[in-house]
């Protein structure tokens, strides 16, 4: 697939699933600040790569659209959730997300933190509440997820991100970190399309999803971490030098900048080549490719 048909998937994914996030909120007066905030940053930009992964896991599989886009909306939520407690002062202490100013500097830090919490909240009704995958299906989307999002996946590699500032990680904790805190959520985002599909956790072919997803799941955050350093994240809008004023442990502390890009095209291709004997796996390949050479 090329550049420009994979773009334009992307594009009409996003539209897809943004309209389905709308449609999550109805007008509250007395909730407004809270549902602008929330809104703020759910349709800031965003790429929208996890909600791709999960249409187009769905459709490898023969499955109907329809079923894998509330898990898709549910987990673009809980990355815009993550990403507003990210910015937070307590956290990453960040000013500007997309190019805008973060959620807190807009809405102050109370509203952002609730901004959040409900965001998370709002996630796991509309994963649950997925009727067209049917109740069977829908709890095990929901439990993967919140084990993804959880203790033992992202928050715990964000705690593990705020633990090692300072101090100096190896590289095995620096995999494991990256892992949970960027590639719990990808192998999430890849699993629930799966199954949305009605392909079970036991099946072997979800072996070759979680295979892919973690390969590039891991890529992803290197790549992040080269953007953050290299001063292309000052033109994607976000704040250059934040992770080295923090002294984070990122892959370009331990690796230069071509030895990380190269681990990424590594991971790329291993990523691939669990997936590439699927028909249909097309677009799957090539976001891989995609994602491992972009430049935001
Ligand atoms: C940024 O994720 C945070 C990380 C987990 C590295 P994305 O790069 O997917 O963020 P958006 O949604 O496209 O802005
Ligand atoms: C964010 O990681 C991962 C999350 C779980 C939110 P970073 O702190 O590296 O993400 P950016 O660089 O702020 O986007
Ligand atoms: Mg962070
Ligand atoms: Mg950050
Ligand atoms: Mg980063």
């Amino acid at each position: 697939m090329t550049e420009e048909i994979l773009e334009l998937l992307m594009h009409r994914n996003a539209t897809l699933v943004e309209q389905a996030m709308r449609d999550c909120y109805t007008e509250d007066d007395d909730l407004q600040s809270l549902l602008d905030a929330e809104r703020y940053s759910l349709f800031a930009g965003g790429k929208r790569i996890r909600p791709l992964l999960t249409m187009e896991f769905c459709r490898m599989f023969g499955g109907e659209e329809a079923a894998a886009l509330p898990f898709a909306c549910a987990v673009e939520m809980i990355h815009t959730y993550s990403l507003i407690h990210d910015d937070l002062p307590c956290m990453d202490d960040d000013d500007l997300r997309r190019g805008k100013p973060t959620n807190h500097k807009v809405f102050g830090e109370s509203t952002a933190l609730l901004a959040g919490d409900s965001l998370l909240t709002g996630a796991f009704e509309v994963a649950a509440s997925n009727t067209v995958a049917g109740p069977e299906i829908a709890s095990k989307a929901v439990a993967y997820l919140a084990n993804c999002a959880g203790r033992y996946g992202m928050i715990g590699g964000q705690i593990m991100d705020l633990a090692g500032e300072k101090k100096k990680l190896t590289l095995d904790q620096l995999l494991k970190l990256h892992s949970m805190k960027t590639g719990a959520l990808i192998s999430a985002a890849s699993v629930m399309g799966a199954l949305a599909a009605g392909v079970d956790l036991t099946d072997p072919r979800m072996a070759d999803v979680v295979t892919y997803a973690e390969n590039i799941g891991l890529a992803f955050q290197i790549v992040d971490d080269i953007l953050d350093c290299t001063g292309t994240a000052e033109e994607l809008g976000k704040n250059v030098g934040v992770d080295a004023e923090h002294q984070k442990n990122t892959f370009t502390s331990f690796y230069t900048v071509e030895e990380a890009q190269f681990y990424a095209d590594r991971l790329t291709e291993e990523a691939i080549a669990a997936i590439r004997s699927y028909r249909d796996s097309d677009a799957l390949c090539s976001l891989a490719k995609w994602l491992a050479t972009r430049k935001k």
